[in-house]
């Protein structure tokens, strides 16, 4: 019941800020205050031809859904848009094979490649490359780090991924009107990914003067995000982490109760998700565990309730963001960023488009994913 109605209140917040997303694109700032979008909205419905050419989309791998959809709808939009596209994904994560294509990409004629990094900090070479050339680069979803050569950035507010994470923990455990001591646990993403310094450090914005206080108790004592990071996000990695904590520490339905799991995504919470049902843990029981993306199966984990909580990235709305981005570049008019002042990828402070992550649970899935077009019943079932 607890759990209906924090899914309402949040599903509320979602549909306003969903609705905010759609037609003020501003950023709130920590303070409170909105940065005002720094430049006007390209006008891609203006009759200006379209200067056409080639488009590299990079991707890093096929074994996760979001980054096939991300790909497919970056190519549809783009060829919509009267482009040429070439669209590869880097094997399953594999780095070399992600600056190999891109080497292709640029010899193949590409203006603007689209890229988001295995490792943010591993295409240094490859982008000079780029740059040498005059072929902008935007970075997707995932900050390239520690070069001058990527000119945008357009992702969700990763920070807000965390934090809805976080209050999401903070709600159905009462927090702030109960005693505890409750017992979590933490996971965060791949350690090569700039992305999990936002997720980790929004949801321990909320989170850790809980866990400062005592209210809540981490019993492995692994609280630094490097303790707690997945490498490329792999749900055999977090099963196995999982799997050690509830030996090391006991967790079980009927032993250590467990109370939440902290999860950045929903391929790390699917490891989660088989560590607790092995253990004995069924829907009834089951921790409060958050995820991101809304992922087929942590979507029918949601409805089974063995996951509690996911956060919608709508693909569809990132792509044709990045597509105005392009268009804007190559008719030499500045595109559309609402956020100068926070992705520093340690060579300089990339302007960027923040697009809004929103609430998912078993509550509103089907206004939010199937109403909406993202997925059919039958993807669900
Ligand atoms: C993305 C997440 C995704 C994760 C694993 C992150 O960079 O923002 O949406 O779940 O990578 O692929």
């Amino acid at each position: 019941m607890k759990k209906k109605l924090i899914s309402i209140i949040l599903a509320g917040a979602m549909i306003f800020s969903f609705a905010a997303c759609q037609e003020a694109p501003v950023q709130p700032e920590a303070d409170g205050t909105d940065v005002t979008t720094v430049s006007e909205p390209a006008d891609t419905t203006e009759d200006t031809a379209v200067t056409g050419g080639k488009i590299g989309v990079s991707m890093p791998t096929q074994s996760l859904q979001r980054w096939n959809q991300d790909g497919s709808n970056m190519k549809e939009q783009l060829e919509t848009a009267g482009y040429e596209v070439d669209l590869q994904y880097a094997g399953d994560n594999d780095i070399p094979t992600q600056v190999s294509q891109l080497e292709n990409m640029i010899s193949g004629g590409c203006s603007v490649l689209v890229i988001a990094a295995i490792d943010g900090s591993a295409l240094g070479t490859v982008l000079q490359q780029a740059k040498d050339q005059g072929v902008v680069v935007i970075a997707y979803d995932r900050l390239i780090m520690d070069s001058d050569a990527v000119s945008y950035y357009a992702t969700f507010d990763n920070w807000k991924v965390g934090t809805l994470q976080g209050q999401y923990i903070e709600q159905a455990l009462d927090l702030a009107n109960t005693d505890g001591p409750y017992n979590i646990e933490l996971f965060t993403g791949s350690p090569d990914d700039n992305n999990i310094n936002f997720f980790f450090g929004g949801a321990m914005e909320v989170l850790q003067p809980y866990i400062d206080s005592g209210k809540l108790v981490v019993l492995s004592g692994q609280t630094e995000k490097t303790q707690c990071a997945t490498v490329n996000w792999s749900t055999e990695e977090s099963q196995k982490r999982m799997e050690n904590l509830i030996a090391s520490q006991g967790y079980g339905p009927n032993s250590t109760k467990l109370d939440a799991v902290l999860s950045s995504n929903d391929s790390v919470a699917n490891g989660i998700t088989n560590a607790l049902l092995a253990a004995g843990y069924t829907a009834e029981n089951f921790p409060v565990l958050t995820g991101q993306d809304c992922d087929k199966p942590s979507v029918k984990n949601m409805i089974a309730g063995t996951q509690s909580m996911s956060v919608f990235k709508d693909t569809r709305t990132l792509a044709a963001q990045v597509v105005k981005m392009v268009d804007s570049i190559l008719k030499g008019t500045e595109p559309e960023i609402n956020d100068t002042e926070t992705y520093n990828n340690n060579v300089k402070v990339v302007p960027s488009y923040l697009c809004e992550p929103v609430f998912g649970s078993a509550e509103n899935y089907k206004e939010l994913l199937i109403d909406s077009g993202y997925y059919t019943e039958a993807d669900l079932a």
